[in-house]
Protein backbone atom coordinates (compact mmCIF):
# COMPACT_ATOMS: atom_id res chain seq x y z
CA UNK A 1 0.00 0.00 0.00
CA UNK A 2 1.27 3.53 -0.10
CA UNK A 3 4.35 3.72 1.14
CA UNK A 4 4.75 7.55 2.65
CA UNK A 5 1.17 8.34 2.84
CA UNK A 6 0.34 10.42 6.03
CA UNK A 7 3.68 10.27 7.31
CA UNK A 8 6.98 12.85 7.23
CA UNK A 9 10.16 12.10 8.15
CA UNK A 10 13.33 14.66 9.85
CA UNK A 11 16.99 13.96 10.02
CA UNK A 12 17.99 14.78 13.42
CA UNK A 13 21.83 16.01 13.88
CA UNK A 14 22.99 12.12 13.74
CA UNK A 15 21.34 12.20 10.64
CA UNK A 16 19.31 9.12 11.54
CA UNK A 17 15.52 9.30 10.16
CA UNK A 18 12.75 9.77 12.68
CA UNK A 19 9.12 10.31 11.97
CA UNK A 20 7.34 13.06 12.57
CA UNK A 21 4.18 11.88 14.45
CA UNK A 22 0.97 13.87 15.21
CA UNK A 23 1.10 12.66 19.03
CA UNK A 24 3.70 12.36 21.86
CA UNK A 25 4.17 8.64 23.60
CA UNK A 26 3.90 8.74 27.09
CA UNK A 27 4.43 6.50 29.85
CA UNK A 28 0.91 6.38 31.64
CA UNK A 29 0.16 4.58 34.43
CA UNK A 30 -3.64 2.99 35.17
CA UNK A 31 -5.23 3.62 37.74
CA UNK A 32 -6.33 0.27 39.63
CA UNK A 33 -10.35 0.18 38.05
CA UNK A 34 -8.37 1.19 34.62
CA UNK A 35 -5.95 -1.98 35.19
CA UNK A 36 -8.96 -4.29 36.23
CA UNK A 37 -10.51 -3.01 33.19
CA UNK A 38 -7.67 -4.20 31.26
CA UNK A 39 -6.93 -6.88 32.12
CA UNK A 40 -10.81 -8.40 32.11
CA UNK A 41 -11.47 -6.57 28.73
CA UNK A 42 -8.72 -5.96 26.76
CA UNK A 43 -8.13 -9.55 25.22
CA UNK A 44 -11.64 -9.10 23.88
CA UNK A 45 -12.33 -5.82 22.68
CA UNK A 46 -8.55 -4.46 21.91
CA UNK A 47 -5.92 -5.16 19.03
CA UNK A 48 -2.59 -3.26 18.44
CA UNK A 49 -1.81 -1.85 15.39
CA UNK A 50 1.66 -2.98 15.55
CA UNK A 51 0.44 -6.92 15.59
CA UNK A 52 -2.11 -6.09 12.92
CA UNK A 53 0.24 -3.95 10.53
CA UNK A 54 2.85 -7.11 10.94
CA UNK A 55 0.36 -9.65 10.01
CA UNK A 56 0.66 -11.19 13.43
CA UNK A 57 -3.51 -10.95 13.66
CA UNK A 58 -5.84 -10.08 10.46
CA UNK A 59 -7.36 -6.89 10.04
CA UNK A 60 -10.45 -8.59 9.17
CA UNK A 61 -13.42 -6.09 11.05
CA UNK A 62 -16.76 -8.89 9.31
CA UNK A 63 -14.38 -11.61 11.58
CA UNK A 64 -14.32 -9.34 14.55
CA UNK A 65 -17.58 -7.47 14.78
CA UNK A 66 -19.16 -11.43 13.45
CA UNK A 67 -20.82 -9.65 11.10
CA UNK A 68 -20.57 -7.17 8.07
CA UNK A 69 -21.97 -3.94 8.97
CA UNK A 70 -20.96 -0.09 7.59
CA UNK A 71 -17.70 0.52 9.35
CA UNK A 72 -16.57 3.74 10.94
CA UNK A 73 -12.81 4.59 11.95
CA UNK A 74 -12.38 6.89 15.11
CA UNK A 75 -8.69 8.34 14.96
CA UNK A 76 -7.69 9.94 18.29
CA UNK A 77 -10.78 8.29 20.17
CA UNK A 78 -9.17 9.89 24.00
CA UNK A 79 -10.82 8.43 27.37
CA UNK A 80 -13.78 7.62 24.36
CA UNK A 81 -16.46 9.61 26.10
CA UNK A 82 -18.15 10.50 22.55
CA UNK A 83 -17.04 7.07 21.25
CA UNK A 84 -19.30 4.94 23.52
CA UNK A 85 -22.31 7.67 23.35
CA UNK A 86 -22.11 6.94 18.87
CA UNK A 87 -21.74 3.49 19.35
CA UNK A 88 -25.13 3.18 21.37
CA UNK A 89 -26.57 4.98 19.28
CA UNK A 90 -25.72 3.31 15.89
CA UNK A 91 -26.54 -0.53 17.07
CA UNK A 92 -26.55 -1.07 13.65
CA UNK A 93 -23.03 -0.05 12.56
CA UNK A 94 -19.60 -1.36 13.67
CA UNK A 95 -17.12 1.31 15.22
CA UNK A 96 -13.37 1.16 15.54
CA UNK A 97 -11.74 3.15 18.06
CA UNK A 98 -7.48 3.98 17.12
CA UNK A 99 -5.98 5.49 20.11
CA UNK A 100 -2.74 5.51 21.62
CA UNK A 101 -3.34 6.95 24.94
CA UNK A 102 -3.76 3.16 27.20
CA UNK A 103 -5.69 5.19 29.80
CA UNK A 104 -7.93 6.33 27.52
CA UNK A 105 -8.39 3.11 25.76
CA UNK A 106 -8.52 1.66 29.50
CA UNK A 107 -11.43 4.41 30.20
CA UNK A 108 -13.55 3.21 26.96
CA UNK A 109 -13.19 -0.50 28.25
CA UNK A 110 -15.23 0.26 31.42
CA UNK A 111 -17.56 2.41 28.90
CA UNK A 112 -18.43 -0.58 26.68
CA UNK A 113 -18.61 -2.35 29.30
CA UNK A 114 -21.11 -0.35 31.30
CA UNK A 115 -22.94 0.41 27.98
CA UNK A 116 -22.90 -3.55 27.13
CA UNK A 117 -21.87 -2.21 23.38
CA UNK A 118 -20.79 -5.27 21.01
CA UNK A 119 -20.07 -2.90 18.28
CA UNK A 120 -17.03 -0.78 19.35
CA UNK A 121 -13.71 -2.73 19.01
CA UNK A 122 -10.18 -0.98 20.42
CA UNK A 123 -6.89 -0.60 18.15
CA UNK A 124 -3.72 0.98 20.69
CA UNK A 125 -1.49 2.58 18.17
CA UNK A 126 -0.93 4.94 15.31
CA UNK A 127 -3.91 5.51 13.13
CA UNK A 128 -1.68 6.40 10.26
CA UNK A 129 0.04 3.08 10.27
CA UNK A 130 -3.31 1.36 10.44
CA UNK A 131 -4.91 3.19 7.21
CA UNK A 132 -1.95 2.89 5.33
CA UNK A 133 -0.83 -0.95 6.06
CA UNK A 134 -3.99 -2.44 6.58
CA UNK A 135 -7.21 -0.64 5.98
CA UNK A 136 -8.36 -1.60 2.61
CA UNK A 137 -9.28 1.51 0.12
CA UNK A 138 -12.94 2.04 -0.21
CA UNK A 139 -13.51 -0.03 3.02
CA UNK A 140 -14.64 3.01 5.65
CA UNK A 141 -18.10 4.83 5.83
CA UNK A 142 -17.01 7.50 8.24
CA UNK A 143 -14.05 8.61 9.77
CA UNK A 144 -13.98 10.76 12.89
CA UNK A 145 -11.45 12.86 14.22
CA UNK A 146 -12.54 14.91 17.23
CA UNK A 147 -10.67 17.65 18.65
CA UNK A 148 -7.21 16.34 16.84
CA UNK A 149 -4.40 17.87 19.06
CA UNK A 150 -3.40 21.05 18.16
CA UNK A 151 0.10 21.66 18.33
CA UNK A 152 -0.58 25.99 18.46
CA UNK A 153 2.96 26.58 18.36
CA UNK A 154 4.18 27.49 14.76
CA UNK A 155 7.09 25.10 14.93
CA UNK A 156 5.26 22.36 15.34
CA UNK A 157 2.32 22.71 13.31
CA UNK A 158 4.21 19.96 10.77
CA UNK A 159 3.04 17.60 13.84
CA UNK A 160 -0.97 18.01 13.29
CA UNK A 161 -2.90 15.18 11.93
CA UNK A 162 -4.75 16.99 8.91
CA UNK A 163 -2.17 17.07 6.34
CA UNK A 164 -2.89 17.34 2.93
CA UNK A 165 -0.90 13.36 2.25
CA UNK A 166 -3.31 12.19 5.27
CA UNK A 167 -6.23 13.39 4.16
CA UNK A 168 -5.51 11.68 0.41
CA UNK A 169 -4.50 8.74 2.59
CA UNK A 170 -8.32 9.13 4.41
CA UNK A 171 -10.25 9.70 1.05
CA UNK A 172 -8.42 6.85 -0.09
CA UNK A 173 -10.05 4.53 2.53
CA UNK A 174 -13.25 5.87 2.63
CA UNK A 175 -16.05 3.86 0.16
CA UNK A 176 -18.04 6.96 -2.22
CA UNK A 177 -20.39 8.55 -0.79
CA UNK A 178 -18.53 8.08 2.76
CA UNK A 179 -17.68 10.96 4.89
CA UNK A 180 -14.82 12.90 6.98
CA UNK A 181 -16.18 14.33 10.16
CA UNK A 182 -13.58 16.73 11.57
CA UNK A 183 -14.25 19.15 15.12
CA UNK A 184 -11.92 21.30 16.17
CA UNK A 185 -11.96 24.64 19.12
CA UNK A 186 -8.70 25.88 17.39
CA UNK A 187 -9.55 28.34 14.71
CA UNK A 188 -5.98 28.32 12.85
CA UNK A 189 -6.26 24.31 12.86
CA UNK A 190 -9.81 24.65 12.07
CA UNK A 191 -8.64 26.91 8.74
CA UNK A 192 -6.19 24.47 7.82
CA UNK A 193 -8.25 21.45 7.87
CA UNK A 194 -10.85 23.41 5.72
CA UNK A 195 -8.14 24.01 3.18
CA UNK A 196 -6.45 20.74 3.15
CA UNK A 197 -9.84 18.52 2.68
CA UNK A 198 -10.80 21.42 -0.34
CA UNK A 199 -8.03 20.59 -1.90
CA UNK A 200 -8.27 16.67 -1.62
CA UNK A 201 -10.06 15.79 -5.29
CA UNK A 202 -11.75 12.83 -4.02
CA UNK A 203 -13.56 15.34 -1.53
CA UNK A 204 -16.24 17.68 -1.70
CA UNK A 205 -17.54 19.83 1.26
CA UNK A 206 -21.51 19.14 2.53
CA UNK A 207 -22.23 22.16 4.16
CA UNK A 208 -24.17 25.02 2.39
CA UNK A 209 -22.46 27.65 4.27
CA UNK A 210 -20.85 30.19 2.47
CA UNK A 211 -17.62 29.44 4.79
CA UNK A 212 -17.71 25.61 4.55
CA UNK A 213 -18.67 25.20 8.36
CA UNK A 214 -21.31 22.81 9.43
CA UNK A 215 -23.47 23.55 12.41
CA UNK A 216 -22.55 20.68 15.19
CA UNK A 217 -24.21 17.70 13.57
CA UNK A 218 -27.21 16.38 15.79
CA UNK A 219 -24.75 12.99 16.21
CA UNK A 220 -21.81 14.06 18.03
CA UNK A 221 -21.87 14.70 21.39
CA UNK A 222 -20.36 17.32 23.35
CA UNK A 223 -17.18 16.15 24.92
CA UNK A 224 -15.05 16.93 27.91
CA UNK A 225 -12.67 18.98 25.10
CA UNK A 226 -15.38 20.90 23.86
CA UNK A 227 -16.61 21.87 27.31
CA UNK A 228 -13.66 23.47 28.43
CA UNK A 229 -12.82 24.88 25.02
CA UNK A 230 -16.69 26.53 24.80
CA UNK A 231 -15.42 28.10 28.93
CA UNK A 232 -12.68 29.08 27.73
CA UNK A 233 -14.17 31.48 24.63
CA UNK A 234 -13.20 29.23 21.76
CA UNK A 235 -15.70 28.61 18.82
CA UNK A 236 -15.90 24.77 17.84
CA UNK A 237 -15.94 24.40 14.16
CA UNK A 238 -17.20 21.02 12.75
CA UNK A 239 -16.37 20.23 8.63
CA UNK A 240 -18.08 17.45 7.05
CA UNK A 241 -16.32 16.33 3.63
CA UNK A 242 -17.97 13.67 1.44
CA UNK A 243 -16.15 11.16 -0.74
CA UNK A 244 -17.21 11.18 -4.25
CA UNK A 245 -16.36 8.18 -6.81
CA UNK A 246 -13.92 10.20 -9.01
CA UNK A 247 -12.42 13.63 -8.66
CA UNK A 248 -14.38 16.13 -10.14
CA UNK A 249 -12.91 17.16 -14.07
CA UNK A 250 -10.49 20.27 -13.63
CA UNK A 251 -11.78 23.08 -16.29
CA UNK A 252 -9.03 23.42 -19.03
CA UNK A 253 -6.57 26.56 -18.73
C1 LIG B 1 -6.91 16.16 22.16
S1 LIG B 1 -7.27 14.46 22.23
C2 LIG B 1 -8.99 14.39 21.79
C3 LIG B 1 -9.67 13.15 22.27
C4 LIG B 1 -11.12 12.93 21.85
N1 LIG B 1 -11.26 12.86 20.41
C5 LIG B 1 -12.06 13.97 22.42
O1 LIG B 1 -12.65 14.75 21.65
O2 LIG B 1 -12.23 14.01 23.64
C6 LIG B 1 -6.46 13.84 20.78
C7 LIG B 1 -6.12 12.37 20.89
O3 LIG B 1 -5.63 11.90 19.64
C8 LIG B 1 -4.66 10.89 19.90
N2 LIG B 1 -3.84 10.75 18.68
C9 LIG B 1 -3.08 11.71 18.10
N3 LIG B 1 -2.50 11.24 16.99
C10 LIG B 1 -2.91 9.95 16.84
C11 LIG B 1 -2.65 8.93 15.88
N4 LIG B 1 -1.85 9.17 14.82
N5 LIG B 1 -3.20 7.72 16.05
C12 LIG B 1 -4.01 7.47 17.12
N6 LIG B 1 -4.31 8.40 18.06
C13 LIG B 1 -3.76 9.63 17.93
C14 LIG B 1 -3.93 11.39 21.13
O4 LIG B 1 -3.31 10.34 21.84
C15 LIG B 1 -5.05 12.05 21.93
O5 LIG B 1 -5.59 11.18 22.90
Amino acid sequence: MDQQAGASTASDEAGTHRRITSFVQQRNRLTEGQTHAWDRLWTAFGLDVADVVSGLVPYDPPAWFGRRAPLVLEIGSGTGESTALQAAAAPEVDHLAVEVFEPGLAQLLMRIDEAGLTNLRLLRGDAVDLLRERVPPGSLTEVRIFFPDPWPKRRHHKRRLVQPAFVTLVASRLAPGGVLHLATDWAHYAAQMRAVCSGEPLLENTSTAADGWTPQPAGRPETKFERRALAEGRDVRDLVFRRISAPHPQPPN
